[in-house]
């Protein structure tokens, strides 16, 4: 048996490890860990999607809508578009990559991404035979290196990823720079604002003026759905109609549909959970700039960048450290572009926050 090349010299994709994994390796109580690994919402899941869920499971036997109307609508409204333009993922954002993976990629196309970014882009387009062209996220300014994007555009560039605010080091794209690469192209420019909420902008007003621009966007974040795997795009409604053609048509199951749609009901869920994370990552943010051997970046998502080389310590021990501990961060070792010195630690509760400076200032010394 042969197996594709690409997939034989692929990296494995790392994600963020699990609380029942931690519990398991380091002997620890699961009730006691904290996770700020992962970006997920510090306050739960929304008790209405818990209880519609609860209320729809015994229907589990039948197989979940496939047109999406009610959602669809409900998304289209949530974010200011029609529902032409709207497409729903069930492995969350991630597979609606692989759709426009599946929908535009010739191999040996060209995908530009700026280093460092969410590593998905990369690993997604390579399976389908695309080839990475690395720009720049120019730290500390953290921001993005416009000129390396321009400068890494040729013939055979079919998609631009710019992230924002970007995962992992939190800042954000001018929306002038994004009109300016949007103008510089007729490639397909995704703005994955996977953490929009956080930031309190957002690109949708560029869909009306540019066909080239599709946004990307989550229900794992601030909408508590990890778990459940859901991700909408946005974008012109003839390339949502070819993604439709591609999509796996029941990946969205019904439970999931189900909690995605009384979210997005849950309106005080939803303007809660913004500022319970916005009150955690300013907390978090005032008390690392505290710490002498740290730098810290200043985001606008749910989690902050730390650049730890000051301690004498690597990502990779101060990691292990924290996690025999009982606490998850991200260990940013896997994001091309970043040494092993870089953590990136997501929003909790105050007080989960509370016990993880503190346990991170027993370790520094
Ligand atoms: C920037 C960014 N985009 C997309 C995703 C994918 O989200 P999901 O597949 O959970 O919907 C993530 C997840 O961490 C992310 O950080």
């Amino acid at each position: 048996m042969k197996i594709k090349k690409v997939v034989e010299e692929l990296d494995p994709y790392v994600p963020g490890r699990s609380i029942k994994e931690i519990a398991r390796d380091y002997n620890l109580n699961p009730d006691e860990i904290i996770k700020l690994g992962s970006n997920e919402n510090p306050l739960g899941t929304s008790s209405k999607a818990v209880d519609a869920v609860i209320n729809d499971l015994k229907l589990m036997y039948r197989y979940p809508e496939s047109d999406l109307k009610g959602l669809t609508s409900s998304i289209a409204s949530y974010s200011g578009v029609s529902t032409e333009q709207v497409i729903i993922g069930g492995d969350g954002a991630d597979e609606i990559l692989d759709v426009l993976g599946k929908t535009l990629i010739d191999p040996g196309d060209e995908f530009i991404v700026t280093l460092p970014t969410y590593t998905y882009y990369e690993f997604t387009f390579k399976i389908h035979g695309a080839v990475p062209v690395y720009a720049k996220w120019n730290m500390p300014e953290n921001k993005v290196n416009i000129d390396s994007i321009l400068n890494s555009i040729t013939s055979r560039t079919k998609i631009i990823f710019l992230c924002t605010p970007n995962n992992p080091t939190g800042g954000i794209i001018e929306k002038g720079d994004i009109k300016t690469i949007l103008e510089s192209t007729d490639s397909l420019v995704v703005v994955d604002e996977a953490y929009f909420e956080f930031s309190g902008e957002n690109n949708v007003d560029l869909l009306k003026d540019y066909d080239n621009l599709f946004i990307l966007r989550t229900f794992s974040k601030v909408m508590g759905l990890a778990g459940m795997r859901i991700g909408y795009g946005l974008g012109n409604s003839q390339l949502i109609s070819y993604m439709k053609r591609v999509k796996p048509v029941f990946s969205l199951t019904r439970l999931s549909q189900i909690a995605a749609y009384a979210t997005l009901t849950d309106t005080e869920y939803i303007t809660e959970s913004i500022s319970v994370s916005i009150e955690s990552r300013d907390y978090l943010y005032r008390e690392l700039s505290k710490i002498p051997e740290l730098d810290v970046y200043e985001s606008k998502a749910n989690y902050l960048l730390a650049d730890i080389r000051r301690t004498g310590m690597n990502s990779p021990l101060i990691c292990e450290k924290l996690l025999e501990r009982g606490i998850i961060v991200r260990d940013c070792r896997s994001f091309r572009g970043l040494d092993d010195y870089w953590i990136r630690i997501s929003v909790g509760t105050l007080e989960e926050d509370e016990k993880f400076i503190n346990v991170l200032k027993q370790i520094i010394g």
